[in-house]
């Protein structure tokens, strides 16, 4: 099969990885891809969120199977496009990534379909927010109803913080606002839950617990993630069927009152309290560090299960892992998630200690006459399985000294609430 996955970062340098063990693999091409994938794929230079580009480079090079790795292509409907040319594609449809692309339509799934989550309300105008937040109880959480990678979102201590959200937002931040979203701030610890459905059944797909503040102890700025592991401490059979029955089930056959079917990944991100679910929101891709810890301890064939996926055929797909736990740690550019230096020279790769239990997947990378140069803010990923993950954590720290990347920093605490600092 010549398959084309769509996307740059460590989360696709990971599925060109898993993808590239299949027997049935004549070529992969990543579009655009990174200096890791490279390696194992050709990267072509487009624009994948030009749905014509993409389509032109497919049907030049005959392309079976694509695989879509962000949000902003699905949100825009790459599934739907392509799908009118007879591609085959591994990720939902426009309508449904609404659960990702509208904060507002999930949270009227989650009022219609008694999901649990937190009391929010919308607003239209500045004035409006502002006076009911003059009532309100702080923290307060307040959100950007578009996709802001990440970015959108306000935990807001008091007044003069949600004032500030209100007027960011409706100033055009994060791009023209209609609407505005507050919500209750629910408390606990978050985890992120993964199924893979294929329009009729689906599988858990593993759970992980992504360090998302910039900070030691998580704090600081929110980060696209500076590190995962896998499984959260969290999960365990009972928090795991009320999941599945208060949270995932009703949202899929939501979708399908609505007419449409779920295929690919969901991503619930959710917070835990006493052993309780709560949504806090929903991604329709895999999570990026997350699916860095989660596939190399995948044993099923990972083509085999997309091709399945995007073929209804899911039920008759074994899903199994390794024995192993599994964890991320982010190398980002000093600086990031603020401003930094870009074209970084990275030295040393060759000096990496790389095998089936230790990973490397580029994130923010490219390769100009054959050197590396950082061009993100999050650049490498390491990964490394064990059976405990304090061993991993160590494994990672060997191969982040070997580097010895002046330029660059990560959190020496991933993994902490289980194996401390
Ligand atoms: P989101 O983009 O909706 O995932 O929000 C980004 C981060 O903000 C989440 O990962 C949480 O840490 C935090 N967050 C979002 N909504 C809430 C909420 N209602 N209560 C507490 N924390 C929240
Ligand atoms: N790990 C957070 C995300 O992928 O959105």
């Amino acid at each position: 099969m010549k398959i084309a996955i769509l996307g740059s970062g460590g989360r696709e340098h990971a599925i060109t990885y898993a993808i590239s063990k299949s027997k049935k693999i004549e070529k992969i091409f990543c579009l655009p891809g990174n200096a890791g994938t490279d390696i194992i794929a050709e990267n072509i230079i487009i624009d994948i969120n030009n749905f014509e580009q993409v389509y032109d480079f497919l049907k030049k090079e005959k392309i079976n199977f694509v695989v879509v790795g962000p949000e902003q292509p699905l949100v825009d409907g790459i599934v739907d496009y392509l799908q009118k040319f007879n591609i085959k594609v591994f990720g939902p449809n426009k309508m449904s990534s609404q659960l990702e692309g509208s904060k507002i339509f999930t949270k009227n799934l989650c009022k219609k379909y008694n999901i649990p989550t937190a009391d929010f309300g919308t607003f239209k105008t500045k004035e409006d927010t502002i006076k009911f937040l003059k009532k309100a109880n702080h923290p307060i959480v307040i959100k950007a109803d578009n996709l802001a990678s990440g970015k959108g979102v306000y935990i807001c201590k008091n007044l003069d913080d949600s004032t500030n959200a209100v007027e960011e937002i409706f100033g055009g931040k994060f791009g023209y606002a209609e609407d505005i979203l507050v919500e209750e701030f629910l408390e606990g610890e978050e985890m992120s839950y993964f199924i893979i459905s294929d329009g009729k059944n689906f599988r858990s797909f593993g759970t992980a617990q992504d360090h998302k503040r910039v900070g030691e102890g998580d704090t600081g700025k929110n980060t696209g993630g500076m590190g995962a592991y896998s499984p959260s401490r969290l999960i365990n059979n009972e928090l795991n069927q009320k999941i599945l029955d208060k949270i995932i089930k009703p949202t899929l056959k939501g979708l399908s009152d609505l007419g449409t079917d779920y295929k690919g990944f969901l991503y619930a991100g959710l917070m835990v309290k006493n052993n309780e679910p709560y949504l806090i929101e929903y991604n329709v891709r895999m999570g990026d560090p997350e699916c860095q810890t989660l596939l190399p301890i995948l044993n099923t064939d990972f083509l085999d299960l997309l091709v399945a996926c995007v073929e209804q055929n899911l039920k008759n797909i074994k899903i199994e892992w390794a024995n192993k736990k599994s964890l991320c740690v982010v190398l980002c550019s000093k600086g990031y998630p603020d401003k930094y230096e870009k074209r970084i020279k990275i030295k040393n790769l060759n000096a990496l200690k790389l095998d089936n239990n230790n990973h490397l997947f580029h994130a923010g990378t490219v390769r100009e006459d054959n050197e590396i140069l950082a061009v993100g803010g999050r650049v490498l990923n390491f990964i490394s399985l064990s059976e405990n993950l304090l061993n991993a954590r160590e494994n990672i720290h060997n191969n982040l000294n070997k580097l010895n990347w002046a330029e660059g920093f990560y959190r020496k605490d991933i993994a902490f609430k289980v194996i401390g600092k």
